[in-house]
């Protein structure tokens, strides 16, 4: 059910209003495209445990495995667009004088939707990086086998994402900080707000006077700290919140 046409109204005029927007995505942005999500219904963790393959250990322990698991994931983006969630995103982005984009997701459906004010916070996953030489580059293309090895040195190759244990790598925390200090409103879209650190980002904005939207399938730890949540998906929900225009309904 979409939400009330009042309320609606009312934190759309917030977004349009605003000078300062920042935008935090999870998994549930990705959802109507085909990407699964990491918890709920269908959620990649619900038969798996993330400490088997989402984490330094596990990659140590047994490289294959993990590389199997990515490779899965790597196939099944591949044949999967933007959806009008991420288009309204890339398209505010434009007509704001401070925007950023904070996504939590590793499947490069942003940017290619064309947001690029943009932090990829837990990497991509079409980056791999060499353990031994640190050389990283973006490859869409299949692997010949697995786990792949570096073509400068030999080393074994990781993907660039961030597993559980890891760091934020600093740049990429610096500016979601330095965003989450300073901007009027946050839209926090699709995610279930229990992975830290970016589960913290709208409680912070909302301490400091900050507006907080959520747009989710169902409530979450922010929903208390958000000044409007919306409950729907938020192919549907985004396109008339971040619209230029007034929505019309029939
Ligand atoms: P989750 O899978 O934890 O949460 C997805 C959220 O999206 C849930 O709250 C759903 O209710 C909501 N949702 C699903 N479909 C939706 C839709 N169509 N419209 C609106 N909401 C929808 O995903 P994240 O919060 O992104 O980290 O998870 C955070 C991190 O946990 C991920 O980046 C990943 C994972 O472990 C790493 O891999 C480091």
């Amino acid at each position: 059910m979409l939400p009330s046409d009042a309320g609606l109204e009312n934190a759309r005029s917030v977004v349009r209003e605003c000078r300062s927007l920042c935008v935090l995505t999870g998994a549930g942005v990705s959802a109507e495209s085909g990407v699964p999500t990491f918890r709920g219904t269908g959620g990649l963790w619900r038969n798996r445990d993330p400490m088997s393959l989402a984490t330094p250990g596990a990659f140590a322990k047994d490289p294959k495995t993990v590389w199997e698991w990515y490779r899965w994931r790597r196939e099944l983006i591949r044949e999967c667009a933007p959806n009008p969630g991420h288009e309204a995103i890339a398209r505010i982005e434009g007509e704001k004088e401070d925007f950023l984009l904070v996504t939590q997701n590793v499947d490069g459906l942003h940017r290619l939707a064309g947001s690029r004010k943009l932090v990829e916070f837990h990497g991509s996953i079409w980056e791999v990086r060499c353990m031994d030489c640190a050389r990283a580059e973006e490859v869409r293309s299949d692997f010949p086998s697995l786990p792949p090895r570096c073509p400068s040195c030999g080393g074994l190759l990781r993907p660039g994402v961030v597993w559980f244990g890891e760091p934020i790598p600093q740049a990429a925390l610096a500016a979601s900080l330095s965003m989450i200090g300073r901007c009027e409103v946050l839209v926090a879209a699709g995610t279930s707000s229990v992975v830290q650190p970016s589960a913290s980002f709208a409680l912070s904005v909302a301490r400091r006077g900050g507006t907080v939207i959520e747009v989710n399938l169902e409530a979450t730890p922010i929903t208390e700290s958000a000044r409007f949540s919306f409950r729907g998906k938020t192919g549907e929900i985004l396109p008339l919140l971040l619209a230029r225009i007034s929505h019309q309904r029939p």
